[in-house]
């Protein structure tokens, strides 16, 4: 019987998460956290050996959905924590489009994969940008609605009135700290709460226009390799998206604790509770002080590869 092994990555936000879902500006880059699972068709849908409930589960299933409904018994694994920020469902999107496409003998473009997983977050949580499943998909590094070369245009992904032009970026030289808060946030309800706050207030927009301004700085200042620059950017985003108000206690604990080590600290990825991340060249530093306020440091590795699929007959 034909097995699928898939696996893909989970990433984190350099800058410009939420501003992206409004069509602005954004960069993500891969990291070695990975989420695997092996696929094969069977009589019921199954999760790690048990039945399983389709509707419980609506990134899959969509993606069976839109694959001809085909019957599969699922084995996962992640070690990305959930509702970390650090893009946990995109890559179980990702991951498992390119299984089922596998299975069903249809195209494993990354462009195609990254747009069906766009679609299964966006029936899942009702809302989002494709930055998420678009890192996972392609792997090392992404810019969205970002002007650089021609020949780094990787996909275009539209959905109502946005379109986003995803590109690849050279991943930097440079190292970054995540610290885990430890609290589990999804990712929809605060994508809702920057809407119904840029809804009733109008200088809301003013802060999204500055995150995405605040993204294109970013941008050259990765392109010219300077940390000083893109360090204070990222704090800068950090304050932007508390006005926001998708930080938390934790997560400013976490920013303030890393900072007197770190070119600059923010919350990656929708906040709530989650991540930050602190760009720095003194980690080990960084670690401990995250450490000391309660978080879980790891310092990520970048420059992964995205999907990964294989076939077992
Ligand atoms: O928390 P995560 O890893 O799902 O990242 C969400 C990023 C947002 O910009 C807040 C939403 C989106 O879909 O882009």
């Amino acid at each position: 019987m034909t097995e699928i092994s898939a696996s893909a990555p989970g990433k984190f936000v350099i800058l410009g998460e939420h501003a992206v879902v409004y069509g602005k500006p954004a960069i993500a880059l891969a990291i070695d956290r990975r989420f695997y699972m092996t696929v094969k068709r069977d009589d019921e849908f199954k999760i790690n050996g048990e039945a399983a409930d389709l509707k419980a589960n609506p990134h899959m299933r969509y993606i069976i959905g839109r694959n001809d409904m085909i019957s599969v018994s699922v084995q996962m694994d992640s070690k990305i924590p959930t509702g970390s920020g650090l893009g946990s469902s995109a890559a179980l999107s990702v991951a498992f489009s390119a299984a089922i496409r596998a299975l069903s003998g249809k195209s494993l473009k990354e462009a195609e994969v990254a747009e069906e997983a766009f679609e299964a977050e966006y029936f899942s949580q009702g809302r989002g940008s494709p930055m998420d499943t678009s890192a996972s998909a392609h792997g090392h590094g992404i810019a969205l609605n970002v002007s650089g070369k021609e020949d780094d245009r990787l996909w275009d992904i539209s959905k109502n009135e946005h379109t986003w032009n995803i590109s690849k970026i050279e991943v930097p030289a440079m190292t970054f700290v995540i610290g885990y808060t430890g609290i589990r946030a999804a990712t929809g309800p605060l994508v809702e709460k920057v809407r119904k706050y840029k809804d009733s207030n109008r200088f809301a927009l003013d802060i999204i226009n500055e995150i995405g301004q605040i993204t294109l700085e970013g941008m050259d200042a990765l392109r010219t390799n300077n940390v000083v620059e893109l360090g204070e950017l990222m704090t800068k985003d950090h304050k932007l998206l508390s006005i926001l108000g998708v930080s938390s206690n934790e997560l400013n604990k976490l920013v303030n604790a890393s900072l007197p080590y770190a070119y600059g600290a923010k919350l990656t990825g929708a906040g709530g509770g989650g991540s930050i991340v602190a760009l720095t060249d003194q980690p080990n530093k960084v670690c401990d002080a995250i450490a000391s306020r309660g978080g879980v440091p790891f310092i990520v590795k970048t420059g992964v590869e995205g999907m990964n699929v294989s076939k077992k007959e």
